[in-house]
């Protein structure tokens, strides 16, 4: 045989065993009886191309079983479980919750510190993290930031009324992302990101790179998930350097500013920093330790990130809705303007927990 053979044999030989080990691979649901999706190779039940998350799990669960509680798919060579059943959701998130606790989501901590942050983390790290920050997340701060939300909406009212001296059509999406940025930036950070004032906010160039141009595409995104430790080995990152230099060089800032001139506030900022210097917030968080500056540093993009975006885009869609139905948005204004006229015009927190409908449209109740 010459060269040329020998090295077809090989490469025939190896995509032979490539595709036997898919095959057995992809017997894995078939061989526990399950339910499951014909996958094919390499992606098993991925679609290819750009595709929402709601188009890898629909085709899954259109085919469900009557009686199962799941069906089985594939994510490249990776059983999945599409849960199918109401009850059987509730065990995993509920009753059988200790042993579920995994997101599912990629983090590598040493290459990419911000990262680590507790909507991606697992386990004990997760728990213990948890432990130390619920405290910012009750009513009563809410109702503390209330007015500094409020201040922030008059500059949204007043960015918008000059827009629209020049425009008769505004990018709403962008209008409101700059707003949620801001309240997310004060109320979170203590810090003005204006850029509701300005058009060329740092903060808000850096929140619309995030999800404008995530560092990776899908496929390798469902890479760094499915085969999380190889994925670190090659230090695969989430979040682009830049980003990481930008966001990590704003919380040293404002960290040693508030250190420094010894600032307190009754923010998110704060009780990290609190927490950093080893003071104890309540008698339970006492026992769970410090937190590191990395750590707050990913806690407080993923609330940068979680709070602009995802309120935004509720508002975006609420305000869509809005305009496609006229007869709601005539009885979400009338509402409105009944409540705030039991408030003496004013705007207050407890004028806005009044507004049943109003919330019920944003909550698509
Ligand atoms: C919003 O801005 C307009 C135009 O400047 C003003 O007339 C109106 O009173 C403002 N509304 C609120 C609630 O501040």
């Amino acid at each position: 045989m010459d060269n040329i053979s020998i090295f077809l044999c090989f490469v025939i030989g190896l995509i032979s065993l490539i595709l036997i080990s898919f095959k057995k691979r992809y017997a894995y649901w078939r061989d526990r009886g399950i339910a499951n999706l014909e996958a094919t190779i390499p992606f098993g039940n991925l679609p290819m191309g750009k595709v929402h998350i709601k188009d890898i799990t629909d085709p899954i669960y259109k085919q469900k079983k009557p009686g199962a509680p799941f069906m089985g798919a594939y994510f490249f060579r990776t059983p999945v479980v599409v849960a199918t059943d109401l009850d059987f959701i509730q065990n995993v998130l509920v009753k059988d919750f200790s042993n579920f606790h995994e997101r599912g989501m990629y983090v590598n901590e040493e290459d990419d510190p911000l990262s680590g942050h507790m909507f991606s983390l697992d386990g004990e790290k997760w728990k213990s993290l948890r432990a130390k920050l619920s405290p910012t997340f009750t009513s009563g701060k809410m109702k503390f930031m209330f007015p500094t939300v409020v201040d922030v909406a008059d500059t949204l009212n007043s960015t918008l009324a000059e827009v629209l001296k020049t425009e008769s059509e505004l990018e709403v999406r962008d209008l409101l992302s700059r707003f949620t940025t801001d309240v997310i930036g004060t109320c979170a950070f203590g810090i003005e990101c204006n850029s509701l004032k300005t058009t060329d906010s740092e903060f808000r160039n850096f929140g619309s790179k995030i999800f404008d141009k995530p560092l990776h595409g899908p496929l390798m995104e469902l890479f760094r998930t499915q085969y999380p430790n190889l994925a670190r080995r090659l230090h695969v990152r989430v979040v682009s350097k830049e980003i990481e230099d930008f966001f990590m060089g704003l919380v040293r800032e404002t960290i040693s500013y508030r250190e420094k001139n010894n600032v307190r506030r009754n923010d998110f900022m704060d009780l990290l920093i609190r927490l950093k210097n080893g003071e104890a917030l309540d008698e339970r968080s006492q026992k769970l330790g410090r937190v590191t500056f990395e750590e707050i540093a990913a806690q407080a993009f993923v609330f940068f990130v979680a709070g602009f975006e995802t309120s935004s885009t509720n508002m975006l869609f609420t305000l869509y809705e809005l305009a496609l139905n006229p007869d709601i948005q005539e009885k979400a204004r009338r509402e409105i303007e009944i409540i705030l006229s039991k408030y003496e015009g004013k705007l207050t927190y407890e004028a806005v927990q009044d507004m049943v409908y109003v919330d019920q449209i944003i909550s698509g109740k």
